[in-house]
Order: C-alpha cells, then sequence, then structure tokens
C-alpha cells in the first residue's frame, strides 16, 4: 500500500476509490495546507494529490524521498515545477479535456456579463439604485454579430470559438491572427493561454492600449497572464470597455483591491471549471493518474512526459 497525501476533499466518490487501494490522508480543511504541513505530509508520502495552490516545486520534491507520483487536480500545472520533477523522475499528472467545456461556458457568462453590465446592474438593484427606465441606463455592447478575439487556440480557446457560431460572431485566434492585429479588431478578447515564462504579463499597458475603447476583456486563464496595475489604468481611463474576470493577480484578490472599484468589471472567484459533473470528472482523471502511477504504470494524463523517456 502507497501513502498518499490529498490536498483537499473533492467531490465525487474519487478519493474512496484511491482509497480501497491505498493508504490515504486528506487535507480537511477548505483552505491549502500551509507549506510546512505540506512539506512533512509530502515528506513521509509516495504520491501527493495537489491543487493548483499548492506549490510543487524543487524543494518539497527534494523533501519528499519516497515521492513516486503527483497528480495535479487541474488543466493548468504553473503551480508545478514541471523540470525539476522530471529531473527527479516524477510524474505529474494533470485533468485535460473533462473541464473544456465548463470552463469555455463560464467565460461565456462572463462575455456576457461585461457586454450588457450584469455586474453593475445586479450590484445598484441590491443597493436600492433601480433607477426609473432610463434609456440611458445602463448602456452595453451587443454580443451578435460581434468580433471574439481568442488568444490561445487551445482546447478551451477553440471550445469558446464554437460557441460564437450561435451568435453570428466573427472569430480571430491567435493561431492565424498576430496578437496585435487581434487586440485592435476584437470587440471581445478571450484569454486562454497556459500561464508559462512567455505568457506571464503578455497583456500589459501597450497590449490593452491596441484594444477597441467599447473591447471587454474576458479572462479564464490565469490572473498572472494580465498586467493587473496596467488594467486597472485601462479600465479608468476609458481605453476599454470592461473586464471580466475569473481569475485575477493577486488571487484571492482583497475586497478594497482598485482593481473591484474600476469601472466596467465583473469579478467571479476562479469557478470557471465549476460544475458539479466536472469537478467529480477532474477528481476520477487525478485519481486514475495516481493509480496508474503506483502501479508502475505510465500516468493516462501527465503534463511532463519526458519523465518517461529517460
Ligand atoms: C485549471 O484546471 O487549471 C483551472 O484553473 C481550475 O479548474
Amino acid at each position: 500500500m502507497a501513502r498518499c497525501f490529498v490536498t483537499r476533499v473533492l467531490p465525487g466518490d474519487a478519493v474512496e476509490r484511491l482509497a480501497a487501494a491505498h493508504d490515504v490522508e486528506v487535507w480537511p480543511e477548505p483552505s491549502a495546507p500551509p507549506r510546512d504541513v505540506l512539506r512533512t505530509a509530502a515528506a513521509g508520502a509516495d504520491a501527493l494529490l495537489t491543487l493548483l495552490t499548492d506549490t510543487v516545486d524543487a524543494d518539497l520534491l527534494d523533501a519528499a524521498p519516497s515521492l513516486r507520483a503527483v497528480a495535479n487536480y487541474a488543466v493548468g500545472t504553473d503551480n508545478v515545477d514541471l523540470d525539476a520533477a522530471t529531473g527527479r523522475g516524477i510524474p505529474i499528472g494533470y485533468t485535460p479535456d473533462v473541464l473544456t467545456e465548463t470552463t469555455a461556458d463560464l467565460a461565456w457568462a462572463l462575455l456576457m456579463a461585461g457586454a450588457r453590465r450584469l455586474g453593475e446592474g445586479e450590484r445598484a438593484v441590491r443597493a436600492g439604485q433601480w433607477p426609473a427606465w432610463n434609456p440611458g441606463a445602463f448602456l452595453g455592447i451587443d454580443v451578435h454579430g460581434a468580433m471574439l478575439g481568442v488568444v490561445g487556440w487551445g482546447r478551451i480557446g477553440q471550445a469558446v470559438g464554437r460557441r460564437a457560431a450561435g451568435f453570428g460572431m466573427e472569430v480571430l485566434h491567435t493561431r492565424e491572427t498576430p496578437l496585435d492585429e487581434l487586440l485592435r479588431r476584437s470587440d471581445f478578447v478571450s484569454l486562454h493561454t497556459p500561464l508559462t515564462e512567455e505568457t506571464r504579463g503578455m497583456i500589459g499597458a501597450r497590449e490593452l492600449g491596441l484594444m477597441q475603447p467599447h473591447a471587454v476583456l474576458v479572462n479564464t486563464a490565469r490572473g498572472e497572464i494580465v498586467d493587473t496595475g496596467a488594467l486597472v489604468e485601462a479600465l479608468t481611463a476609458g481605453r476599454i470597455g470592461g473586464a471580466a474576470l475569473d481569475v485575477t493577480d493577486p488571487e484571492p484578490l482583497p475586497a478594497d483591491h482598485p482593481l473591484l472599484s474600476a469601472p466596467g468589471v465583473a469579478v467571479v472567484p476562479h469557478i470557471g471549471s465549476a460544475s458539479t459533473r466536472t469537478r467529480a470528472a477532474m477528481a476520477d482523471l487525478a485519481v486514475d493518474n495516481l493509480l496508474a502511477a503506483l502501479a508502475g504504470e505510465r500516468m493516462p494524463h501527465v503534463a511532463n512526459p519526458l519523465v518517461y523517456d529517460s
């Protein structure tokens, strides 16, 4: 029996499946285990099931001499030092595909919210500020017939693009259109790149300055892809029309953060994959990855395939 540490309670029955075969400890709190707890748990573990809020770096891996596998409960692996894991012979599992459509749905919910100022409207109603019906109140922009720019034409970007057909939109994407041209021409810009050293801060003051003054930025990828300070400035100066965000930098966003008082902003708390079915499916994939690795087999979804080449 291998010793597995799971850093959060997961939806569905996947962890029970893991526990039927191995010795499993689950961190019971709703927030991430503190670093020292994770380090101590890793030190005695053969396998870890981690979340995107757990940093899996060389320091952690070095503290875990018997570690044989890590399954990350996310499609993004920017919380993991993949090179360090590969160098130590540790496969890193991830959870692609199962969350693609769910995340694309949320990107569309945000796109619509940004276009039609749903956040502002809802906040006004709750604050008792529902104005008398007024031809000029809460004017947004049309979604139908608009131009959608998708930055990152991977699984989720393509799923977002497919949905645009139902709204009679044209779609630009960065596999075919240079980023600057896409930013200039789009009414909506939706981000779907992984966070890497190349994409960190890729949407900064210059890029926001290329967007149209009515355009809405949608981010369901990672907050660090956007320069938050530049975004606050662009919104405040009216250089772009709005931002609808599932992810922010920092995350969580403090209630007094300037982004929350910038005009045209809608923010939700990193819930792109948060449907009951998808979160359970992610747990199943993560557990499948661990069970395979602990049985000496190749992980079905491995983020550092080079680990199997040596
Ligand atoms: C991921 O999987 O990377 C998302 O951010 C959370 O589902």
